[in-house]
């Protein structure tokens, strides 16, 4: 029998990156999204995962702090890979030395530009926007204990017009994001 990875996804929002995962893999043969995890219990992430049959839970902030809750659900569910799609809590020392080089994230521009505390979502097309930055992009990186500083794994780039507001950025970015990040995944796993 060929050997199952299951994935826990990360999200803490609508969740169109996870959504991406999940039909990407729905009949994967080795590869299985298993539980999906917010920190917001109103993510739209939810309803995307119940569709796709795929259980979720919902850990509010103080809980991810607590190995004890975290690792118990991840072991629970038999989780070999956390594959964060727009989550926006650090996350914890304990879940990155359990999870060596199993945890990948994705950002939405072109990193070291645009990341850090307080870079995500429409926050890093506004500084594109503002920094009169001529090519944006998405980067899928390892992820260690600080923002969006692990090991770059693949990035793809896409033009700036300078008519662009943060709402063409963010577009043409999920665009690439939705393409390029459950192969990306597949290929990690894969190693
Ligand atoms: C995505 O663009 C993702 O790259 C970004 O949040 C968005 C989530 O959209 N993540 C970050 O900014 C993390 N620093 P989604 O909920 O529709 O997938």
């Amino acid at each position: 029998m060929t050997q199952q990875t299951n994935i826990a996804i990360f999200a803490s929002g609508g969740g169109s990156n996870a959504e991406a995962l999940m039909t990407y893999f729905a009949n994967h043969e080795k590869i299985k999204i298993a539980l999906v995890i917010t920190n917001v219990e109103s993510a739209g992430v939810i309803a995307k995962a119940y569709k796709f049959g795929i259980p979720s839970r919902f850990i509010a902030k103080k809980d991810f702090l607590d190995a004890e809750i975290v690792s118990t659900l991840l072991s629970d569910f038999k989780i070999n890979y956390i594959v964060l799609a727009g989550f926006l809590l650090l996350i914890p020392a304990y879940l990155i030395n359990a999870f060596e080089r199993r945890i990948v994230n994705i950002h939405p521009a072109l990193l070291p530009a645009f990341g850090g505390k307080g870079m995500y979502g429409a926050n890093v097309h506004k500084s594109v926007v503002a920094a009169k930055a001529k090519m944006t992009g998405i980067t899928i990186h390892y992820c260690n204990a600080d923002y969006d500083e692990g090991s770059i794994i693949f990035q793809a780039a896409s033009k700036v017009f300078e008519t662009d507001t943060a709402e063409d950025i963010a577009h043409k970015v999920l665009k690439l994001e939705h393409a390029y990040y459950p192969p990306t995944i597949e290929r990690v796993v894969n190693l």
